[in-house]
C-alpha cells in the first residue's frame, strides 16, 4: 500500500479506537444515562445526540478555507442535487427524504486481510472529524463551495488492511428500488458505483463526508456517508456508500458503463479538455445569478494531486481528464 507522510498543515493524526474500547465506552455512557431515561428511547436519543455533537464539534481545518469564493447558500446547494436514484432532475430533495439512514453500515471486502462491516455511527464517533471547505465542480459545468465534515479516506484504508495485490477501490451505493424509485429504471446499471486507485484514495484530499454546514449530512447530499474528491468531476464523489471493495483490476463505474466516451475512470478537472458535448473552460456558480468563472486545472488542487498523474500522462493522455 502506498503510504503518504502527513504534511504539517494536517490537523492531529486521526485516532481509531479499537472495537472493544469503543463498545465499552458506549455501554458505560448509555447505562449512566439510563438513570435518568430508561429504555430504548433514552439510549437512542442519547446516541443520536452524541453523533450530532461529534459533527457540530468537529474542528475546522484551516488549510481548506476558501479565500476567493463565497460558500454556497445551504438552501441552494442542498436543493439542487444529482442523485439519480431519486430522479434525473436536480430537484430530488423531497424524494431523498425517504432514505432511511439509521443503523447504516459499510461492508469492507475484496482484497483485504479480513472483510468486516462497520457502522457509520462508529466511524463518526471514532474517527477525528474535521471540517473542510471544498470546491465542487460538476462535469455539467456548474460548481459550488461547501463546508463538509468528515475524515480522510486514508484513515479508513488503514483499518481496512488491504493486501499488496489491491490496486483499486470500488465504492457502491445502496440498492433499494422501493425507497429510491428511479432504481426501477432498467436502463441504468444500478447500483451506482465509482472507483479510485489506491494512490488516489490515500491522497490527503480524498475525504469521506458525514456532515455539511456543521450538521449531519443532508439526505440529498448522499447521507449518511459519501465521498468528496474536489479535484475530480463531481460524479466521482459517490453518495450513500454501503460497500468498499478492494480490487486488483480497474473497476468500471456507473457512468463509464453507460457512456465511456463521455465519463471515464479518471475524470480530473481540466478546462482545456472539453466534454464531447460542451466546453469545460468555465463554470456556472451555483447561486450566483448566472455568473460564470474560469475553471482551473484539477479544480485548483494541482499542488496536492498533480504528482499522482505524471507517470500516467504518456499512457492515458487526455483520458486523465474525462
Ligand atoms: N452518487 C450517487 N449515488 N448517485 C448519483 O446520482 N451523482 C454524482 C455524485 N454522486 C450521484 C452520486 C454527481 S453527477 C454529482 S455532480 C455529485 O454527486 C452531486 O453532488 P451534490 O448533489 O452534493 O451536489
Amino acid at each position: 500500500m502506498h503510504l503518504i507522510t502527513k504534511p504539517n498543515w494536517a490537523i492531529s493524526e486521526n485516532k481509531v479506537i479499537d472495537e472493544v474500547t469503543f463498545l465499552n465506552r458506549r455501554n458505560i455512557l448509555a447505562s449512566g444515562l439510563g438513570l435518568a431515561m430508561s429504555g430504548t428511547f433514552g439510549n437512542s436519543l442519547f446516541a443520536s445526540n452524541s453523533i450530532t455533537s461529534h459533527i457540530t464539534d468537529a474542528s475546522k481545518n484551516f488549510k481548506f478555507t476558501e479565500m476567493e469564493r463565497k460558500i454556497t447558500d445551504e438552501n441552494i446547494s442542498s436543493k439542487y442535487n444529482n442523485f439519480y436514484e431519486f430522479g434525473s432532475t436536480k430537484y430530488i430533495a423531497k424524494e431523498a427524504e425517504a432514505l432511511e439512514t439509521e443503523g447504516w453500515t459499510i461492508k469492507v471486502d475484496g482484497l483485504v486481510e479480513k472483510p468486516f462491516k462497520i457502522s457509520v455511527d462508529k466511524l463518526i464517533t471514532t474517527m477525528a472529524l474535521e471540517e473542510r471547505i471544498y470546491r465542487h465542480r460538476c462535469v455539467e459545468a456548474w460548481s459550488m463551495v461547501v463546508p463538509w465534515t468528515g475524515f480522510e479516506l486514508s484513515n479508513l484504508l488503514k483499518i481496512s488492511k488491504p493486501l499488496s495485490s489491491a490496486k483499486f477501490i470500488k465504492f457502491y451505493t445502496f440498492y433499494d428500488p422501493k425507497v429510491a424509485t428511479e432504481q426501477k429504471a432498467r436502463w441504468y446499471p444500478w447500483p451506482y458505483t465509482e472507483g479510485l486507485t489506491i494512490e488516489e484514495a490515500s491522497n490527503p484530499l480524498s475525504f469521506l463526508v458525514v456532515g455539511a454546514y456543521g450538521k449531519i449530512l443532508h439526505k440529498p447530499f448522499g447521507a449518511p456517508i459519501r465521498l468528496h474528491l474536489p479535484w475530480k468531476y463531481g460524479f466521482k464523489s459517490i453518495k450513500s456508500i454501503v460497500r468498499i471493495e478492494f480490487t486488483e483490476n480497474r473497476p468500471i463505474s456507473f457512468w463509464e458503463e453507460l457512456n465511456p466516451n463521455e465519463y471515464g475512470f479518471w475524470a480530473n478537472v481540466n478546462p482545456k479538455v472539453n466534454h464531447p458535448r460542451w466546453s469545460q473552460e468555465r463554470e456556472r456558480v451555483l447561486g450566483g445569478a448566472g455568473e460564470t468563472i474560469p475553471t482551473k486545472i484539477f479544480n485548483g488542487y494541482g499542488a496536492e494531486v498533480a504528482h499522482l498523474y505524471k507517470k500516467l500522462e504518456s499512457s492515458e493522455g487526455l483520458r486523465l481528464y474525462r
